[in-house]
């Protein structure tokens, strides 16, 4: 859907938007109103534009069915209005009230375990119940007739992370719902007795009404019935949105419509799928706060977000100015990486950088979350960096708009991963996400941009493709890749790829069938290695663990073999020419450092040339209309020189070359143009 905006924003964006969006979840009413006023006033002492309200608000304006207090909000509107700030309006369905539950039990979420969860936290009630469907979108209604017109309101935020904490639910409710999903599926029990492999362990079912969802049983369930079960969920989630959407557009057709995802972190909803149905793309991401490279899993998940917005602009909707409260422990974010975390969201596409949330909450369960204004007040720390970055980001405006581009995809798929992660796999040491993450790792290390793509979309554009974790990949995704690469791409295919097509069924002809003629050999059995075991190649002293096959070579050379293992003697890395482009297979797990070995060959290939930088460097590039940003970050404890002429945005300085400090960031208009 493309709105008729103002002529003040970029084009496909928020409608009259013309700056880079700040500021955060508001819950004022968490406060006492005379607080208020206090509150919008120090917002726009930080340069906040827009807050999203209302997320968690249903008991307060519904306090009983059909009976609306629009009071609090109404003056809420103004106040925010009056002050020139934006609103993001919540529809509250991801916390139903009391009164709800207490008249539907029925809509209560029920465990795979049989549990069913009860009332007092926040969560989605069954997305599969006819009373949260009803419930849910005629408060939605109520709130686009209220607030549909209101000059304030900038866009729709549905609901809140669809999928967390509970997406799959086993209540009586959803299992007629999954089987009339079967029906429309499969049309018929012989297809899906088929499809689903039921000849084995005697499942073959002879009525619908006998198919229920699938519960925890005495042993491992159908692993293609469980498939099936992630995808309805999936879609059931995404029909709960799509409802409120249609109710809100009935009225308000002007303003756009979106929820919060969580791009590479909440893995029970399709996000290629969703991404049709949002007018446009919103994400969530908090660090690892652990992981000492969390700038990494962050530029994974921005990158996702982009590609799932299919490359144009989108919204940070939440992220965290320091710790969160629900990691086993909650590191505070150090001086200069609010701003770093930021501005890397930016660089890989965000054109709004919001946080959860405004104002440090002194009740409930994330009183120990961080916030914009800490419960520290406005002499913090917090306070001054959150400041600096409004005030930062007021000088981006003629960023606004600007898109990446990369040369690399690496292919990403749900299905394929919720598949991979069932049971009864022949390594438990397997895991596409680690997989994912080092190929993703070793291209961040490379200052190489990365895009992520389903593995039957277009993929013509790159230079590269990497498949870490293809575990599921259809005839048809394999035709995709053998035109890619006969076309002069070049692939990267990891151990565990092509071996079950969408039913979760081994390919006829065996593992990697699909891709025999793509990578020049197929895989004759697997030969996974146990914990902490190690295997020599004979290419640069490098060791793979967890993983190896007894390749069987169709044309492919080998470019290292297994020196010893289960596996000595046989090939270890390939590389097999088709057409006019090549195709790689690598067959033991390699850690993020040693993939070098591989990746350099294959950039060799594709015409990719990894950058120089020091290691801790992040560059991302964006381009405009008229100019070149780039945007560089030092994660490194030391400054770096970097050649690149231009003007800093962030600092009004200009010059030939410009140094970044040590946990520094730039965003540099650089003196490059192009057509
Ligand atoms: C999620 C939710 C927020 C809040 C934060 C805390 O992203 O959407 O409501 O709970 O987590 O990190």
């Amino acid at each position: 859907m493309s709105f008729t905006g103002t002529g003040a924003e970029p084009a496909g964006w928020l409608p009259g938007v013309s700056s880079m969006l700040y500021g955060g979840d508001y819950n004022p009413e968490q406060w006492p109103e005379e607080s208020w006023p206090g509150d919008i006033e120090l917002m726009r002492q930080a340069g906040v534009n827009l807050v999203s309200i209302g997320i968690f608000s249903w008991a307060l304006i519904e306090p009983r069915r059909g009976e609306y207090d629009f009071g609090w909000m109404d003056r809420l509107f103004e106040l925010l209005h009056s002050a020139g700030i934006r609103i993001s309006l919540g529809t509250p369905t991801a916390s139903p009230p009391a009164w709800f539950f207490h008249e539907h039990p029925e809509a209560k979420v029920v465990t795979r375990d049989g549990t069913t969860l009860g009332f007092g936290s926040r969560g989605m009630a069954s997305p599969s119940s006819p009373a949260y469907r009803e419930a849910s979108v005629s408060i939605a209604t109520a709130l686009a007739e209220r607030y549909g017109n209101h000059p304030a309101l900038a866009v729709w935020h549905v609901h809140n992370e669809y999928g967390a904490p509970v997406s799959d639910c086993y209540s009586e409710q959803s299992t007629l719902a999954f089987r009339r999903w079967l029906q429309d599926r499969y049309e018929s029990l012989d297809a899906l007795n088929a499809a689903w492999g039921t000849a084995f362990w005697g499942q073959t079912y002879r009525e619908w009404e006998h198919i229920s969802a699938p519960a925890v049983a005495a042993s491992v369930v159908n692993p293609a019935q469980r498939l099936d079960f992630a995808r309805f969920t999936s879609n059931a989630l995404l029909q709960c949105f799509i409802a409120e959407r249609d109710a809100i557009r009935a009225v308000c057709p002007h303003v756009p419509i979106t929820t919060n995802f969580m791009a590479g972190t909440c893995e029970s909803v399709d996000l290629w799928k969703w991404a049709d149905e949002v007018d446009l793309v919103a994400n969530d991401h908090y660090l690892i706060a652990e992981d000492s490279r969390s700038q990494v899993g962050l530029a994974l998940s921005a990158d996702l977000t982009r590609s799932i917005a299919r490359g144009k602009p989108w919204m940070l909707m939440e992220h965290s100015t320091s710790g969160v409260n629900w990691q086993p422990r909650n590191l505070a974010k150090r001086s200069g990486e609010l701003a770093r975390n930021a501005l890397s969201h930016l660089g890989r596409g965000a054109d709004a950088v919001l946080f959860f949330q405004w104002k440090a909450s002194r009740s409930g369960a994330e009183k120990f979350h961080s916030a914009m204004l800490p419960h520290a007040g406005t002499g913090s720390r917090i306070w001054s960096e959150v400041c600096a970055l409004g005030e930062g980001l007021s000088g981006l405006d003629e960023v606004l708009g600007s898109t990446v581009s990369a040369d690399v995809a690496v292919l990403w798929d749900w299905e394929s991963f919720w598949a991979q992660d069932l049971e009864w796999r022949p390594s438990e040491d397997l895991a596409h996400r680690e997989r994912v993450n080092a190929f993703y790792d070793r291209l961040w290390r490379d200052q190489l941009t990365v895009d992520f793509a389903h593995p039957e979309a277009e993929l013509a554009q790159y230079k590269l493709v990497v498949a870490p974790a293809s575990y599921l990949l259809t005839q048809a995704a394999a035709d995709n890749l053998r035109r890619y690469v006969e076309a002069g791409g070049t692939l990267v295919v990891s151990y565990f790829s092509a071996i079950v097509n969408e039913y979760d069924a081994v390919h006829e002809g065996g593992f990697v069938a699909p891709l025999r003629d793509v990578l020049g050999l197929t895989v004759e059995e697997f030969l996974p290695l146990r914990v902490g075991e190690t295997v020599r190649l004979t290419l640069d002293a490098i060791t793979g663990d967890v993983w190896t096959d007894d390749v069987a070579l169709a044309g492919a050379e080998v470019v290292a073999g297994f020196e010893d293992g289960p596996a000595a003697g046989k090939p270890a890395i390939t590389r097999n020419t088709l057409g006019a482009g090549a195709a790689w297979y690598v067959s033991t797990r390699l850690d993020a450092e040693q993939l070098s070995v591989v990746m350099d060959r294959a950039y060799a290939d594709a015409g990719l040339v990894a950058g120089d930088g020091p290691d801790e460097l992040e560059l991302i590039r964006r381009r405009g209309a008229v100019a070149e940003y780039l945007i560089a970050i030092n994660h490194g404890n030391k400054p770096v020189d970097l050649p690149v002429g231009g003007t800093d945005l962030l600092s009004g300085e200009a010059g030939e070359s410009l140094k970044i400090e040590a946990g520094g960031v730039r965003v540099i208009r650089t003196d490059h143009r192009y057509r």
